[in-house]
């Protein structure tokens, strides 16, 4: 991927660059910490939590204990502060819940500007994803936090999205992620015409860390079910980015969620009509092909399995086709390439590193 308009690393003393994590003792923010703590460039400098200020983040993540620096407490929204430093690199992950991400981003990011840092932000909320605030006020039911940033992101699944964002970058949702990956090969290439259906499965980490009814473990651990079919919030996104994507009208999206019974991963089917017939293995190779430079992206004839994926960047796609009916297995992990693992990746684009940097994950295989 080309890298023309990165910052570059020339001034981080070290080749390091700080990075301030918003999200406290959210899921995001502990997958981000655990995929950071191997990263060679990036060093996290704050992790900011709203409710649990001064306290250990072992506390919250102690399958991280070891891996991150010992004593390290979260900090308050102010405390970034002390992480800037003028003509400095500095990045700012945000994993901090929609609605409440807009505003708390913009004071950061105010206060690192203010300090003349070279400052790139990766968000992973709904906040930024919409170019039109009008839009997003649409589909979350209150106004944006922060209008004025909004120009300043882009947003797009890393992949489909050649050279590096102007200034910040938005990573989609995880059901967005999944689904996207798996159209945009057919859809940029002319191949398909008229809906795009998708059904869709997640583990009950996508719901973050707060249980409810719907996520609570024995109401969910032994059952399948759909909900928000039809009403999703992450339908109009699909149907922006993939119109963006493929630079064409944005397509009719059809979008069926299901809560599974497992922690990890997003199950995508995702179904199109062919203009005309073509074989498995010969679609297979077109996903492959456009995937050629994307290294965490796998594309075959086999249907793809979570297991694979867990724990990883990666997305496995699998392409089965019979007359003008093409099916695309897509398979992510939500918290890795549908968030923590995607803005990291994000995040190294935006500083002139290779996508893989630090993301080079095998999966446990068995868990
Ligand atoms: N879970 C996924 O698979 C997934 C996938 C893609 C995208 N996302 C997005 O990533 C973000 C984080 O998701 P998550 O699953 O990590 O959620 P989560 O487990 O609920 O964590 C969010 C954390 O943000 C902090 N927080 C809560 N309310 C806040 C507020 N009003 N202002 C500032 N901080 C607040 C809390 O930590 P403190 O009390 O410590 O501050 C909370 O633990 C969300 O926007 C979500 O939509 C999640």
């Amino acid at each position: 991927m080309a890298t023309d308009a990165a910052i570059g690393l020339e001034t981080a003393p070290g080749r390091e660059v700080p990075i301030v994590i918003l999200g406290g003792t959210g899921y995001v923010s502990g997958e981000a910490l655990r995929l950071l703590a191997g990263h060679p460039v990036f060093r996290v400098a704050a992790v900011v939590s709203k409710g649990h200020a001064g306290q250990p983040i072992v506390q919250a993540f102690p399958h991280l204990r070891g891996v991150l620096p010992p004593g390290m407490t979260f900090v308050g929204p102010d405390a970034p502060a002390s992480c800037w430093r003028s003509g400095h690199p500095a990045g700012v992950l945000a994993a901090t819940p929609h609605g409440a991400t807009a505003a708390l981003l913009d004071r950061v990011l105010a206060t690192a500007e203010a300090a003349g840092a070279q400052v790139r932000a990766v968000d992973l909320s709904a906040d930024f994803r919409f170019a039109d605030g009008g839009r997003y006020q649409a589909i979350y039911g209150h106004p944006h936090g922060a209008p004025h940033r909004i120009p300043q992101f882009t947003c797009m699944v890393p992949e489909l999205y050649a050279g590096v964002p102007p200034r910040h970058a938005t990573q989609p949702g995880c059901f967005t992620t999944a689904v996207v990956m798996a159209a945009w090969p057919f859809l940029r290439a002319g191949l398909v015409e008229g809906e795009v259906f998708a059904s869709a499965v997640t583990g009950s980490s996508g719901s973050g860390r707060t249980p409810s009814d719907g996520t609570h473990h024995p109401g969910r651990h032994a059952d399948l079910r759909a909900y928000g079919w039809l009403a999703h919030r992450h339908e109009p996104e699909m149907a922006m980015l993939l119109g963006a994507a493929c630079q064409v009208p944005e397509p009719e999206v059809a979008f069926v969620p299901h809560s599974g019974p497992f922690v990890r991963g997003i199950h995508a089917t995702v179904r199109m009509t062919l203009r005309k017939p073509a074989t498995a293995s010969d679609l297979a190779q077109i996903a492959a092909t456009a995937y050629a430079d994307a290294p965490f992206v796998h594309a075959g004839v086999e249907p793809p399995r979570l297991v694979d994926v867990v724990g990883t960047n990666r997305c496995h796609l699998g392409v089965a086709a019979r007359g003008r009916t093409l099916v695309v297995a897509s398979v992510i992990d939500n918290l890795a390439k549908g968030a923590a693992g995607g803005g990291i990746q994000w995040m190294n684009r935006l500083f002139g590193l290779p996508d893989a940097t630090g993301l080079m994950l095998g999966g446990p295989g068995w868990f």
